[in-house]
């Protein structure tokens, strides 16, 4: 959450930063800031509430520099407002500082040492730029007094900072513990950003910072200490994404694009671990490993969390192992009795989600082993698991996770179908998941080629109304869920999913005439039970739209999905529900891809 940007060393720092502030704008959207200078005396600060766009239009000509920093904030102390956007300066007009993150012992640092300083935001950040300049009045130097500063900020805390000295004007200071951050290098000039995807127009190659590291940036230089002042070197890695991955073409919005961008997922998927001849790429002790667990944990948020709902249908089935799936802000402070042999395996598109990153942490400390599936190399949650399988998605850029949900769904269909192989077990050795992954390409093909009748879908039932119910039972549950999270999230339709069956134990209550009820309809075991409860809900004057399998389709059914492997049914059946969503969203006139108060990356607690 937030997003930061620097660069030292750049003529056009003032450009390179509100472009890489666009790229981020995922991140958080609520109000925007840069400072630059240019080394000559001239600096500008520029902040706004709102939209990029909006900062933009604040930035006159004579703004210039060619060392800067930049934010976009998604709000956690103090409510979107100028005066509460970053970067936060010193009283004396000294630092300048950007921050990602929470600090929670802000209110005893300001007490403590700050009684006598007037304060302009209500913000934690301001505390740890005024605490950075009341050392450095007392003599210490920039770096000391950041690290001092850094000292004092507790453990529930997490940060990454980037702070400009207007005495050293070509210097980044840089710190982070728990919240992302990269130092792009460049021939000349360097910069940082919170991810890589900000900077990829200035380059390919980025170190990668580890907590409780300070890093000087200076146009020619990059220097790594840790806190006992001890240099660290490490050399960069190359990201091969390309700029242009990033951006939406010819899209109205990242999260159409994103939509259509599925089949090509499964392909991708397919081509990077499946070999020719349908053996399946992944190391085969990682394999073992998880064979050898007595249960799978499951830990994820949000749609990732319901991607690994449907993960537990897989590994149950093709691999016999017992599988749990846990929503992780819930496991971090209440974990449940946890098996002898248990095997991990975080799902996250970001990889950078905190409340995964604290089970992580908690799970690296008891000392077992952990897989994290994600679409983001090198990201934290990567890093710090001891295996890690990539999604190769693509940057997903809309808030509203798409096509991470099935490239996570399809990725865990791969491995259980090679984990229950290992153990040859009969359904995963005649489960041919490249054949299989392939119907599910084509058949999103079609459905993502009929998205105009979708479109009517919504603009019928879905336009005006106040809430409305997804419903299914056993693997259509699990889409249900997730299918209304999307709804809900870029509509503002408050929208449940629900097993079909428990409505008639008190939630029926809601439905009025015309609450939609949209009845997903894929599993052939519950399909005549699912069907009955919609009866129930008709009888009290409910609209029911039913998404269902071709083979189990009768005649007035609204939205028929090709035929597909029944335990794959969730990849075509969430098609038409995120496009249901999307043109709900575009009908009622929201930012599709920026839905209020979210943001992208939730890399606080
Ligand atoms: C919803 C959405 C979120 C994320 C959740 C976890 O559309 O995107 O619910 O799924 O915040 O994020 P990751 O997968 O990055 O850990």
């Amino acid at each position: 959450m937030c997003g930061i940007v620097g660069v030292t060393g750049k003529e056009n720092a003032v450009d390179i930063l509100l472009n890489g502030l666009g790229r981020l704008e995922y991140r958080g959207y609520d109000s925007a800031g840069i400072y630059v200078n240019d080394q000559n005396g001239k600096e500008y600060l520029v902040k706004e509430k709102g939209r990029i766009a909006d900062l933009k239009k604040e930035i006159t000509p004579d703004v210039h520099g060619t060392t800067g920093i930049g934010h976009t904030r998604w709000a956690t102390h103090g409510v979107p407002s100028k005066e509460n956007a970053h970067p936060h300066v010193s009283a004396d007009g000294r630092y300048y500082l950007v921050h990602n993150g929470v600090i929670g012992n802000f209110a005893q640092l300001k007490k403590e040492y700050l009684e006598d300083v007037t304060f302009i935001s209500d913000t934690d950040t301001e505390v740890i730029v005024q605490l950075i300049a009341k050392f450095a009045q007392k003599g210490l130097s920039t770096k000391e007094a950041f690290k001092k500063t850094l000292t004092l900020i507790d453990d529930s805390s997490s940060y990454s900072f980037l702070l400009v000295d207007h005495e050293e004007p070509d210097t980044l200071y840089v710190a982070k513990n728990k919240s992302p951050l990269l130092i792009g290098v460049g021939d000349g000039f360097n910069v940082v950003c919170s991810d890589a995807i900000a900077m990829l127009d200035q380059t390919h190659d980025f170190v990668e910072l580890v907590d409780g590291e300070i890093v000087v940036v200076k146009p020619e230089s990059v220097t790594i200490e840790n806190m006992e002042g001890n240099q660290i070197s490490r050399k960069p890695f190359h990201v091969d994404t390309d700029a242009s991955e990033a951006e939406k073409g010819a899209y109205p919005y990242y999260m159409l694009k994103e939509i259509d961008e599925q089949p090509g997922v499964m392909r991708n998927l397919i081509e990077h671990y499946i070999a020719e001849d349908g053996s399946i790429k992944i190391d085969e002790e990682l394999l073992k490993r998880l064979n050898q667990a007595q249960r799978l944990y499951i830990v994820a948020a949000g749609t990732s969390y319901h991607a690994g709902l449907v993960g537990k249908e897989l590994f149950e089935r093709l691999t016999n192992i017992p599988t749990e799936v846990h929503v992780a802000s819930e496991f971090a402070y209440n974990p449940p009795l946890l098996a002898e042999h248990p095997f991990f395996i975080f799902l996250t598109q970001s990889g950078e989600t905190a409340d995964s990153r604290q089970v992580l942490s908690q799970v690296n400390e008891w000392g077992y082993p952990s897989l994290t599936i994600t679409n983001v190399a090198n990201s934290t949650l990567s890093r710090e698991a001891t295996y890690t399988l990539l999604l190769y998605a693509g940057p997903e850029i809309a808030v509203a996770s798409t096509k991470a949900y099935t490239g996570q769904i399809a990725l865990e269909a791969i491995l259980a179908k090679a984990m229950g192989e290992l153990k040859n077990i009969d359904k995963a050795e005649n489960f041919n998941v490249a054949k299989e992954l392939t119907f599910v390409a084509n058949g999103m093909q079609a459905l993502v080629d009929g998205k105009s009748e979708i479109k009517e879908i919504a603009e019928d039932v879905l336009a005006t109304t106040r809430n409305a119910f997804y419903i299914g039972r056993s693997i259509d549950y699990d889409i249900a869920q997730e299918a209304a999270l999307k709804l809900k999230e870029v509509s503002y339709v408050q929208t449940e999913g629900f097993a079909s069956g428990e409505l008639k134990h008190g939630t029926i209550a809601l439905i009025e005439k015309d609450t939609p009820v949209i009845a997903i309809i894929t599993d052939e075991k519950t399909a005549k039970h699912t069907r009955s409860n919609t009866q129930e809900v008709l009888a009290r004057g409910a609209r029911v739209i039913y998404i269902a399998s071709r083979q189990l389709a009768v005649a007035g059914d609204q939205i028929i999905l090709p035929e597909v492997h029944p335990l794959l049914t969730p990849l075509l059946a969430i098609i038409p529900c995120q496009l249901l969503a999307y043109y709900t969203s575009l009908q009622r006139g929201y930012d599709v891809d920026k839905p209020r108060n979210l943001a992208k990356s939730v890399t606080v607690e």
